[in-house]
């Protein structure tokens, strides 16, 4: 559906010369939503603007929906863009038009007629659930509504994609919440193909298939986000799903817990980390019945990405260490990996003293 091959993009700014984007690669399939994360100046926003050739790449080839954009003339360019909707952080209404208007603006020269272009406009922003709203002007609307509106204006030409530039960053979470459920709808409603940039992992957590991680104008890993959540390559990744889950911070309180340094000196205390349903419970309860040994859970952590649970958990050992090691070669042949927390823990006596 898209493919950016080898793409550049080079500014020259007065005397500097910027390199936004350098030798990115990306695929994008149909009826996908692909995040792309990173911080501030990552060069989200320049990568994302080459998809519709807002940004022209000083590299590199563009292709969509098997089309090379950098070789049409501008009339079929112009043609080629309808099909590519995009949203932005602070939604771009014109804020002298009413809210029809504003989402009416992109039929121009659609050939619609005008009663064609009511019913078009209708159904829009019934899609969006504002229909009550035509007759309001943008500053009548909260900040939900008006992206609510953007999208709607998006879709006008009925797009194949839709890009998405830090689409929720002025919404609360609650709001955030609301419109990414409505991208998800209209994405398995639809079969849009859905782009997001966005420096808030949960984004990525909630609602994207894919995730690439940017940094410096590349992108360091890219992958299912599953697979990125459950093991990320890339310390910037780790810090970004961090952020997301919470995990790390949790899991160093429970750590420095006087509670969870005794068990650590009458057992072994390690952390299992699973990838798919239900896998957890029967296994403990295995142990305890065939291995002989006791598991005591100091702290779980599930998260549900893609409908598949990622498990994190921090238990405890007790028992003959022989038996104890026969436990742990058992999860791990059933498909749990299971680290040792000896060393983080060392750690955390040692900051303690
Ligand atoms: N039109 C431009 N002229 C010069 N430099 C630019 C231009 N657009 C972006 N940049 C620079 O390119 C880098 C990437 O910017 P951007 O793509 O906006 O990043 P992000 O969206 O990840 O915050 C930044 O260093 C930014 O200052
Ligand atoms: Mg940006």
């Amino acid at each position: 559906m898209i493919t950016l091959r080898d793409i550049d993009v080079v500014f020259h700014d007065e005397d500097r010369v910027v390199t936004a984007v350098k030798d990115v690669n990306l695929d994008v399939e149909k009826g996908e939503i692909y995040g792309i994360v990173g911080y501030s100046g990552a060069g989200k926003s320049t990568l994302v603007r080459t998809i519709n050739l807002l940004q022209r790449p000083t590299n590199g080839s563009v292709l969509v929906n098997g089309q090379d954009l950098m070789t049409l003339k501008p009339h079929s360019l112009r043609q080629a863009r309808k099909k590519i909707g995009m949203i932005f952080q602070h939604f771009n209404l014109m804020e002298s038009r009413t809210i029809f208007d504003n989402v009416a603006y992109p039929l121009k020269g659609s050939g619609l007629n005008k009663k064609e272009k009511a019913a078009k406009v209708a159904e829009l922003l019934d899609l969006v659930g504002l229909k009550e709203k035509t007759d309001a002007y943008p500053k009548q609307l909260s900040g939900g509504q008006k992206q609510r509106v953007a999208i709607a204006r998006a879709l006008a030409n009925d797009p194949d994609i839709l890009l998405c530039d830090e689409a929720t960053s002025a919404l609360d979470p609650k709001t955030t919440s609301s419109i990414l459920d409505l991208l998800r709808e209209l994405n398995e409603k639809l079969g849009l193909t859905i782009v997001i940039i966005t420096h808030e992992m949960s984004v990525v957590k909630d609602l994207c298939h894919k995730v690439a991680v940017m940094e410096d104008g590349r992108i360091l890993e890219q992958g299912p986000i599953v697979d990125i959540f459950t093991e990320p390559t890339e310390h910037l990744t780790k810090e970004f799903i961090d952020t997301a889950t919470h995990f790390d911070q949790e899991m160093a309180m429970v750590l420095a817990h006087p509670e969870t340094q005794k068990l650590n000196r009458e057992g072994i205390l390690a952390r299992l980390s699973y990838v798919g349903v239900g896998t957890t419970q029967p296994l403990i309860s295995t142990l305890v019945r065939d291995f002989d040994v006791t598991v005591n859970i100091i702290y779980g952590h599930v998260e549900i990405l893609q409908n598949i649970p990622v498990g994190n958990l921090l238990v405890a050992f007790t028992g003959d260490q022989k038996k104890i090691q026969d436990a742990i070669d058992y999860l791990r042949t059933s498909g749990v990996k299971v680290d040792s927390v000896s060393e983080l823990l060392e750690e955390y006596v040692t900051k303690e003293d």
